[in-house]
């Protein structure tokens, strides 16, 4: 099974950025937690970091066809990106969000999704664990639909 793992703005500032959110692991330190468990269920990963809306975008029309399953953080273009939205959505392969902090608990413009409607589900709040639970998620998901 191959996955692509899509981050978006800001978060190559892992481990510097406002650490009591995020915590303290880099972009780096969080890839490889996340490829060591992906090894041991032989998922393989694609990973894709990008602080610009048209640089995911790209990355997902030029990938949607190679990968089984998409997981993405898509940052603050959580909150306003429609463009983002109708990029999930023009393409059939499954996507599931992920956000490292609780949206939900957190500022009132970041309790509102407009990319979590184009995806299977979404998983917030559980820090970079939040990324292996969707791998779990997609994992099954995937599984259950050959
Ligand atoms: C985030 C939450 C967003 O509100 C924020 O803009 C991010 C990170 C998270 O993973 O918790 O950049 O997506």
């Amino acid at each position: 099974m191959k996955i692509a793992i899509i981050n978006g703005p800001n978060l190559n500032m892992l481990g510097i950025r406002e650490p009591d959110i995020y915590g303290s692991n880099s972009y780096d330190d969080l890839c490889s937690n996340i490829c060591s468990y992906a090894r041991k269920k032989e998922i393989e990963i694609i990973f894709f970091q990008s602080n610009g809306e048209k640089e995911i975008i790209d990355f997902i029309q030029d990938i949607y066809s190679s990968v089984d399953g998409i997981i993405i953080n898509p940052a603050a273009f959580t909150h306003y990106s429609y463009a983002l939205h109708d990029a999930i959505k023009s393409v059939p392969t499954p996507f599931i969000e992920v956000h490292i902090s609780n949206i939900h608990a957190r500022e009132g413009f970041r309790n509102t999704s407009v990319t979590a409607s184009a995806c299977i589900g979404s998983i917030s709040g559980f820090g970079e664990d939040s990324y292996i639970v969707a791998l779990d998620a997609i994992y099954r998901h995937i599984s259950n639909n050959i």
